[in-house]
This record gives structure tokens, C-alpha cells and sequence, in this order.
């Protein structure tokens, strides 16, 4: 008999732009109703850098998302932070997240020199508090990512007491250092266990698919769907979901991102089914991360039907990743 109803306890999405104002207020409540919690990144226009911001954001934030029983987990956008600024603002984040400058989407303040934040780094490691790196150099596309590895290594040799979260690893080499140092932990995202670069733009381009990093080969999508399927313990569900308004995506000079929380969850199910891992997908989506980020969400579980349900063309003026196909799985009840 094949699976007809599926559930899921609390998921989690550890990496998720939320934006804020009208963008918030539209794609918040997508996520809040079927996850239980999520980390939000910072990189607003201004980012969220000091405790004024952090403040303003988070509450922006739990009005939004509260009444649908999401725990939203705040960051902070590196920059050099004195002792006091962590110590204040240390209880309200669940880490720190570090944007190499320039890299990718709202970077511009990001960090251009490590050296700049070594000590932050060390006062980081001192409070406890976590740091999660978007993990590219400006290298060519394709390899942003791997010549990024050796600062990922040298971080988690020099700050051994500090958790790293190597953020949406696309390639292989990524995730085989999940097994080499015990303070690294990586997310990945829906489209990376989905996609190549062909599907970004070996046809028509898609720009839909095209995000930071971009969407590797199939040998990497394949490594990273094998940790995923296997509820890898270093590894968690973050969707990385994106969202831009459509003129910034169909035009010259595509932003990068990609829009998939309010599919997340039904694509897995359907994926993990598909590949007899249904009953990893637990740990994927929620158990890991509670293990891993040592947080407790609200209880939530969501129940998913095997009755098929069209993926909307539109979210107000966003487009969802495969906007108009077919979902196997839609979310039938949430309790
Ligand atoms: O594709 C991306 N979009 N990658 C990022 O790192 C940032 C994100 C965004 O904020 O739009
Ligand atoms: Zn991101």
C-alpha cells in the first residue's frame, strides 16, 4: 500500500530571508504556517547591526509570524562588534551570520578583510555564540565555493569552541568536511538537492533557479542529496528562500534568490519518498537542527496528503521556484 498521508513534527528552516515591510508581511506567513521556527538572516538595507535594528526587526518580525505559533531565530550581520555589543544583544540571536562582501544579495557591508573581525571572532567563541558564513570568494562562479573551503578549515582550527555553519553547501567537497571537524555544520537548500546548472541555464534561462551560490553539477547535487536522504547528523534543512519582486527577477541583471518556502516542505516529502528516505526526513527537516542549534520549537504537525495540488504562479508579485507544476503532496491539516 503506498503512502496516502505523511506527517511531520515542528519542522524547522534554518536559513530563511524574510525581508521586512510589505515583502515581510507577504512571504513571513507562508513559512510560519507550516514550519515551527526558523533562523531569518540580516542582510536588510541597512542590515541588522546593532541593537536598534535588531530590536525594530525582531519585533517587525514576531508580529507577523506569532500568531501562527513560528519561533523565529534572529542574526545579527557581521561586522567588528565590541565585547559589550555581544554580551547585550548574545540572548536574541542564534548566531552571527558573516557575508564575505560583495558575494551575493545586500553584501555590500559584508566583511572584505577576516582580519578585520578576528577578534570578534575570539569574543564569539568566548560568549558562545554561533557563527554561520555564506561561504564564497570571488573566484570564478563555478568555484567560489571550493576556494572557500581552506577558510572554513582554518576557522574551525583556529576557534575550535566555535560552532560554524557553512550556509546552502552546494558541492561535494563542502560536504565531505562535515566529517573532518567536529564545530562545522552546514545547511542546504530544496534547490540544491534538485537542481544543476543546467537547470538554471543550460536551456532557456530560468531565472526563477538562479541564486548565490549557483547551482553546481550533478555529481554535487547527487553528494548533497545522498547527506540529505541520509539525515546526515551535520547537516540540517535550510531553504535559503529568496524572495525578490518579479520585475527584479525577468529582467537584465536577474537578482539572486530563489522563492520556495511555501513548497519546501511538500517538494521533500515527495523527494524523500521518491528515493524510500521518508523516514529520515524527520530528522532532516526538525530533529537535527533542535540537536544541533540546542533550540525548542512550538509544537506543530503538519500533515501531508498524497493528493496532488498545483504550485501557484504567483505570490502576490513573487514567483515560486516551478511555478504552475503539478505537487505531489499537498499540506492537508496543520495542529
Ligand atoms: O541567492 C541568494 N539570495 N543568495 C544569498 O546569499 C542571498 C539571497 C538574497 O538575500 O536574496
Ligand atoms: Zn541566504
Amino acid at each position: 500500500m503506498p503512502n496516502t498521508t505523511f506527517s511531520l513534527h515542528s519542522p524547522l528552516d534554518m536559513h530563511i530571508h524574510f525581508r521586512e515591510g510589505a515583502m515581510l508581511r507577504r512571504v513571513a506567513p507562508l513559512s510560519a504556517e507550516t514550519f515551527a521556527g526558523g533562523v531569518i538572516m540580516p542582510n536588510l538595507v541597512p542590515p541588522v547591526d546593532n541593537q536598534v535594528r535588531l530590536d525594530r526587526y525582531d519585533r517587525e518580525v514576531r508580529e507577523v509570524v506569532e500568531p501562527l505559533a513560528f519561533e523565529p531565530y534572529m542574526t545579527l550581520f557581521m561586522r567588528p562588534y565590541t565585547e559589550s555589543e555581544l554580551a547585550s544583544m548574545k540572548d536574541r540571536i542564534i548566531g552571527v551570520k558573516l557575508y564575505p562582501e560583495g558575494v551575493t544579495t545586500h553584501s555590500e557591508q559584508g566583511v572584505g578583510d577576516l582580519g578585520d573581525v578576528e577578534d570578534t571572532l575570539d569574543l564569539m567563541q568566548d560568549l558562545g555564540i554561533r557563527l554561520m558564513v555564506h561561504g564564497e570568494s570571488t573566484d570564478f562562479v563555478m568555484d567560489r565555493e571550493r576556494a572557500f573551503l581552506p577558510v572554513y578549515e582554518n576557522l574551525a582550527r583556529r576557534f575550535p569552541r566555535l560552532h560554524i555553519v557553512m550556509e546552502h553547501i552546494t558541492t561535494r567537497e563542502a560536504a565531505a568536511l562535515l566529517d573532518r571537524h567536529e564545530n562545522l555544520s552546514a545547511t542546504v537548500t530544496l534547490q540544491h538537492l534538485l537542481i544543476t546548472l543546467d537547470d538554471v541555464a543550460g536551456g532557456l534561462l530560468n531565472p526563477h533557479l538562479f541564486c548565490k551560490p549557483i547551482a553546481k553539477r550533478p555529481e554535487d547535487r547527487d553528494a548533497l542529496l545522498a547527506l540529505a536522504l541520509d539525515a546526515h547528523p551535520g547537516l540540517v534543512f535550510g531553504s535559503d528562500s529568496a524572495p525578490h519582486p518579479v520585475d527584479k527577477k525577468e529582467c537584465a541583471g536577474c537578482a539572486a534568490g530563489v522563492f520556495t518556502a511555501p513548497i519546501a516542505l511538500q517538494m521533500l516529502v515527495g523527494l524523500f519518498e521518491e528515493h524510500g528516505a521518508l523516514d529520515r526526513l524527520q530528522a532532516f527537516v526538525s530533529d537535527n537542527a533542535k540537536r544541533i542549534y540546542d533550540v525548542d520549537p512550538p509544537a506543530k504537525t503538519v500533515v501531508f496528503a498524497k493528493t496532488g495540488a498545483a504550485i501557484p504562479e504567483r505570490y502576490g508579485d513573487v514567483v515560486p521556484m516551478y511555478a504552475g507544476r503539478d505537487l505531489e503532496w499537498k499540506v492537508a491539516e496543520v495542529r
